[in-house]
């Protein structure tokens, strides 16, 4: 059985102590919800202090990026062995905001996932087209692409507990969001193309989220979906009365 996970990115935004007031609005919000998993990925700056305010807590903490050496000269870079130190358990990997402002390529991705398992951090990993490319009917064989690349260097016991977010580019951050009947159709055939490379195990403990202007008012059409178990939430995490909503509507 997969336990439907929400987590929220936060992207850059909260100072320190405004991720501090979000987080302990939260925790009343959601502490009751035992049958999903709940996950806030702050910037680094805030991570140690929402690691403290989240102790004993059910709501887990996330980063939103890495670097795949341990440590070394590699100025701004921040370690797998950092981001455990601090408490945390999940780091979400390959952002489309990343893939396009920083130039992340598929190969880096790859090992950012790889140091990720090594250091028993989850990975969250990201995939999703243009919008061009969904119109010109290429929208599987863009993912498939990114899949084959970004799991190149993981073994099938990994990517059995990793969480892949589908995020249509054109669905983030615009108020767009994807037709729920599309999204788990990309599901499901991400969940194939991982199957035929790893395995039906690993395709069947695989948790797949939606991801891309998820609100309150549309996230149960989403959750609902055979074979989404979830959403990575952008904008409608900075809010925790939206964010508990959102978390709400994944109870089966
Ligand atoms: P959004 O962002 O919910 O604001 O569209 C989602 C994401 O980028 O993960």
């Amino acid at each position: 059985m997969r336990v439907p996970i929400i987590a929220g990115n936060w992207k850059m935004h909260k100072t320190v102590g405004e991720a501090l007031a979000l987080v302990r609005e939260l925790i009343p919000l959601v502490a009751q919800e035992e049958a999903v998993e709940v996950v806030v990925c702050p910037p680094f700056t805030a991570l140690y202090a929402v690691a403290r305010a989240l102790g004993g807590t059910k709501v887990g903490l996330g980063a939103q990026n890495l670097f795949w050496e341990e440590e070394g000269a590699f100025t701004g870079e921040i370690s797998p062995l950092m981001l455990k130190e601090v408490g945390v358990k999940y780091v979400i990997v390959g952002h489309s905001e990343r893939r396009a402002y920083q130039r992340e390529s598929d190969e880096e991705v790859a090992k950012k996932l790889k140091a990720a398992f090594q250091n028993g951090l989850n990975p969250i990993l990201c995939v999703g087209e243009h919008l061009a490319e969904r119109e010109a009917g290429q929208a599987e064989a863009v993912v498939a692409a990114q899949l084959k690349a970004d799991l190149a260097l993981l073994g099938a016991d990994e990517v059995e507990k990793l969480v892949i977010a589908y995020e249509p580019i054109w669905a983030i951050g615009t108020g767009r969001s994807a037709e729920p009947g599309d999204a788990a159709q990309m599901a499901a055939f991400i969940r194939r193309e991982v199957g035929r490379a790893f395995g039906e195990r690993a395709a069947e403990m695989l948790r797949i989220q939606y991801g891309g202007s998820v609100t309150p008012a549309n996230s149960r059409a989403f959750l609902t979906q055979e074979g989404i178990d979830g959403a990575l939430v952008g904008g409608a995490s900075l809010k925790a009365e939206s964010f508990a909503a959102i978390v709400a509507s994944a109870k089966k």
